[in-house]
């Protein structure tokens, strides 16, 4: 099968980390016969160094032409700490995914039992987590009027949602659902927020689709604490795109490094998968960063090209290495591999190399050294 595939590596350790990816789909091609075609293009800080946008016309057409799109990380801190700057790197990732019409940011968290020890929750607490967020990717305070006057005494943002822009993510969310534990969980403010009664008012209509799944309604305050307390509770997450954006990194943490987790933004005819990780700067260059957030984003795009097999391949590599120890410094800081080698091992397993003919030496050769 032929493919072809926009790859965005981005800032940081985007590059390392999606260099991983690519090996791994090389491997996956080499395995099944496929050929696979990648067009790189830039987006993020390195777009505005070298062009002064962080999103020039031809990465969006170069995403446009492609299949699907492939993105590592997002981020500079000569922006972060600067409210002045007028061009910021995340303006890119805000306009890509209103123009390819990313409207449904998906983000499966489970907890792994080989990492449980790494969860800042107690293993009892991790049992049956499984869960998925459906996070509004292209609506909301993201990307309502925003206002400072020009003295910079007053500010605001408005939070602004349309009827279709609620009904179709949540008909995804319903059908995620049924594949599941046909659960559904609408977070919102519904107490506060006209924007969030309205998201109750169209959940409800359109759960009526869906007799075969249970809803539920939470506000965010109290999703926020139930995530810590019985995240086991939660099949899928529905919500706006604020508070996905900031429960979804609180429900990363469960599965013990924020660092594993993938996601893929889907709406129209296009899709982009990227880990939920940021660019990481202090750690870029080190070949240090866990690229598994990748891979398994890499995964996820496999599986929405229809390669589901092959998707099935790549994660039970990612599984083979986590429970082996092959593991990256933010899951083992003493005994821990190289980003290229974890992509390395992924890519012998996916080949068939290991774990037959496995030499467990000439893997510990490969590990790091700490004094
Ligand atoms: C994410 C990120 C982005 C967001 C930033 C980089 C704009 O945090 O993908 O979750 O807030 O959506
Ligand atoms: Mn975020």
């Amino acid at each position: 099968m032929y493919k072809h595939i926009a790859v965005i590596m981005g800032d940081g350790i985007g590059p390392e980390v999606t260099g991983q990816s690519l090996r791994v789909l090389d491997a996956v091609a080499q395995r099944f016969g496929h050929t696979f075609h990648y067009e790189h293009a830039l987006m993020g800080a390195v777009a505005i160094d070298a062009t002064g946008d962080p999103l020039p016309p031809e990465t969006l057409a170069t995403c446009q032409q492609a299949e699907a799109t492939l993105f590592g990380a997002i981020g500079h801190p000569k922006y972060d700490n600067d409210p002045t700057a007028k061009v910021r790197p995340e303006q890119g990732l805000l306009r890509i995914r209103r123009e390819l019409g990313l409207f449904a940011n998906i983000r499966p968290v489970k907890a792994y039992p080989a990492l449980e020890h790494l969860s800042p929750l107690k293993a009892q607490r991790l049992e049956g987590v499984d869960m998925i967020i459906f996070r509004e990717l292209t609506g909301g305070i993201y990307f309502g009027n925003k206002h400072v006057d020009e003295g910079h005494t007053i500010a605001s943002d408005t939070c602004l949602y349309q009827r279709h822009e609620i009904e179709r993510i949540t008909h995804l969310a319903y059908r995620q659902a049924q594949l599941r534990r046909k659960k559904v969980t609408l977070v919102d403010k519904a107490n506060v927020l006209e924007t969030s009664r309205l998201w109750r008012r169209i959940v409800q209509e359109t759960a009526s689709v869906y007799p075969d799944v249970a809803t539920e309604y939470m506000f965010v305050d109290n999703a926020a604490m139930q995530i810590v307390v019985n995240p086991a509770q939660f099949d899928v997450i529905l919500t706006e795109n604020m508070f996905g954006d900031i429960l979804s990194d609180e429900a990363s943490v469960l599965s013990g490094s924020l660092g594993l987790l993938p996601s893929a933004s889907v709406g129209g005819q296009k899709a982009l998968f990227e880990p939920i990780h940021g660019s990481y700067p202090q750690a870029a260059g080190k070949d240090i960063a866990n690229p598994v957030g990748s891979i398994l984003s890499a995964a996820m795009m496999l599986e929405y090209l229809s390669l589901q097999e092959e998707a099935t391949v790549v994660r039970q590599a990612v599984d083979w290495t986590l429970q082996h120890g092959f593991v990256t410094k933010d899951i083992d800081p003493v005994n821990f591999y190289f980003t290229s080698t974890i992509g390395e091992l992924v890519c012998d397993h996916i080949t068939r190399k290991v774990p037959a003919e496995v030499n467990i030496a000439n893997i510990q050769v490969r590990k790091s050294t700490i004094i």
